[in-house]
């Protein structure tokens, strides 16, 4: 056998695995992610449902969208997203087992396509909802920080690159040890 095939460049087999944890991760966030927008046709009964069941719209309430199209023989869904989270939604869609509605979806269950992209819809509606301070304040800390990152650095190498010197040169006229 030849050994030498068997010798791998550290440095390479690190890159590659690198590349094989990206393409994972990557291909793991694709599959797990809705399309909002075919998320939204499907709430509103534009896209119908491939196995026939009824678009939400025709009983729940979802701020977001005019109330003239809305229903509210059902409760608002506009919480659902914040109170379930994408996991809980997808769970709740799976099996819709809720008294009024077990007797449609329950033949014409929702396909794993249409709970991801109603999903990303619920999830969306919750974003949209969401104050505009709490999505701003990460960006705003984040340029405070970075500011302030900067100021430091250049205040440090201006610390060193001008005062330093000075402090030396006077140390040293003065004979005082540093
Ligand atoms: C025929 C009317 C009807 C349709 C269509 C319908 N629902 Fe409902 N839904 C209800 C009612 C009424 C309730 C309240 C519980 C009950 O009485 O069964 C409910 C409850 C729910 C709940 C629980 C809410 C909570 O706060 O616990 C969720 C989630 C939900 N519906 C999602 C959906 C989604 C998503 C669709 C579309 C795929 C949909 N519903 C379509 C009538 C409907």
């Amino acid at each position: 056998m030849n050994s030498r095939g068997w010798r791998v460049d550290p440095s390479r087999l690190i890159i590659t695995l690198i590349f094989l944890a990206l393409a994972l991760v990557s291909s793991v966030a694709m599959a797990a992610t809705g399309d909002a927008t075919r998320g939204e046709q499907l709430y509103t009964g534009s896209l119908a449902m491939t196995n026939g069941g009824s678009p939400c719209i025709a009983c729940h309430a979802l701020s977001g969208l005019s109330t003239a199209g809305a229903a509210n023989y059902g409760p608002d869904l506009s919480g659902l997203y914040a109170d379930y989270e994408a996991e809980g939604v997808m769970a709740v869609l799976e099996s819709l087992a809720f008294p009024s509605m077990e007797a449609i979806y329950a033949t014409r269950p929702l396909t794993e396509a249409e709970r991801l992209n109603l999903t990303a819809y619920f999830a969306q509606v919750a974003e949209q909802q969401a104050p505009p301070a709490s999505s701003l304040a990460g960006p705003i800390l984040l340029g405070i920080v970075i500011v302030f990152a900067i100021v430091a650095l250049m205040g440090l190498r201006r610390l060193k690159g001008v005062r330093q010197p000075l402090v030396d040169q006077v140390r040293k006229q003065r004979g005082i040890k540093a």
